[in-house]
């Protein structure tokens, strides 16, 4: 039975994307720079055995072993077989097994979405033995999630508004030093997933002009900091972007709300670290974890408060990188 693997890390926004542009799919409002999470990984593994005559080629997903349903993946796969039928692809019209596993908590706001979505299609590629750039791979996957154009390529990405794809801008070695520990207050599912709640901000927030329009002069102040690996200069540009991001899920009707009591103890351990001269730059996105962007240096300080912490149930670290990879077999 033919077999192909991939695996990729999620890409964790310093500078976020919220809002799509109207018609295209997953065309971002704002433009976003990001570092992939080294440590974390999705794999994917796609297997293959040709549809029965008559019939329409198939696709089954399982995500940590779970049978999903196929609708959000429908527009990936049906791209990617596009492409291979277009080429010719001798599996092209093969019925699909996915099995997805995540190595760290699914759909609670660590990005899942953009590891998941890079690994399929770069599962579904190397599947298909579809010779595609990164560019190209990172377009295809943006039909699944935004995010995931930016999990298509390791260390620090952009993706721009109105862009179909993300690019990178350093590789991960460009700041060595860097870490994100993630502060894990609840594995629970979201209560509404990021596609929903964009498009509910967009229709329904009255501060969602004003975010978009405010959100680019905090693009060239982080890529600046990240040329010059000046963190706190980074951490008060990231910390900006996603304070005026979830200002804008909150005025939304209803109210987006990802925070929970815990999520906001930690908010206030990161500030309380802060005026101890400890470089801790937390983020948030669509859930209640927090992610905190930090150097080698001071993770040590920075895990010992939150281990202390009882709104924290787990900690995890990682490096920048998260390099993606696909092969057949
Ligand atoms: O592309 P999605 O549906 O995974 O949405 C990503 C939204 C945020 O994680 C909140 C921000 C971002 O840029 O990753």
């Amino acid at each position: 039975m033919p077999r192909a693997r991939a695996s990729a890390s999620p890409s964790l926004a310093l500078i976020k994307y919220w809002g799509k542009q109207q018609g295209d799919m997953n065309v971002p409002a704002t433009t976003s720079v990001a570092v992939g999470l080294h440590a974390l990984r999705t794999i994917t593994v796609v297997e293959g055995e040709p549809a029965a005559e008559g019939r329409p080629p198939g696709a089954r997903v399982s995500i940590d072993g779970m049978e999903q349903s196929i609708a959000p993946f429908a527009a990936v796969i049906a791209a990617l077989r596009e492409r291979a039928q277009r080429n010719g692809s001798r599996y092209s019209e093969y019925d699909l097994t996915i099995d997805s596993n995540n190595t760290f908590p699914t759909a609670a706001g660590i990005a899942s979405s953009s590891s998941g979505f890079a690994a399929l299609a770069g599962s579904l590629a190397a599947f298909f033995e579809l010779e595609l750039s990164d560019r190209e791979l990172s377009a295809l996957a943006r039909t699944g999630s935004g995010s995931a154009a930016r999990s298509v390529f390791g260390g620090f990405t952009r993706f721009d508004s109105g862009s179909h794809e993300a690019y990178r801008i350093y590789p991960a070695d460009h700041w060595p030093e860097l870490r994100v520990l993630v502060a894990i207050t609840d594995t629970a599912r979201k209560p509404i997933g990021s596609r929903a709640a964009m498009e509910r901000t967009r229709t329904t927030s009255p501060y969602y002009d004003a975010w978009v329009s405010d959100s680019f002069s905090l693009v060239d102040e982080a890529v600046a900091a990240i040329a010059g690996r000046d963190i706190e200069r980074l951490g008060t540009a990231m910390r900006a972007s996603y304070l005026r991001m979830t200002g804008s899920m909150l005025a939304s009707d209803p109210p987006v709300i990802y925070w929970i009591s815990q999520s906001i103890s930690v908010i206030h351990l990161c500030d309380e670290l802060r005026s101890n001269g400890i470089h801790a730059w937390e983020t948030m996105d669509a859930g209640p974890q927090v992610k905190i962007l930090t150097t080698a240096h001071d993770v040590p300080a920075i895990r010992t408060a939150l281990e202390e912490s009882s709104a924290v149930v787990h900690v995890l670290e990682s490096e920048i990188g998260g390099e993606p990879s696909w092969r057949i077999g």
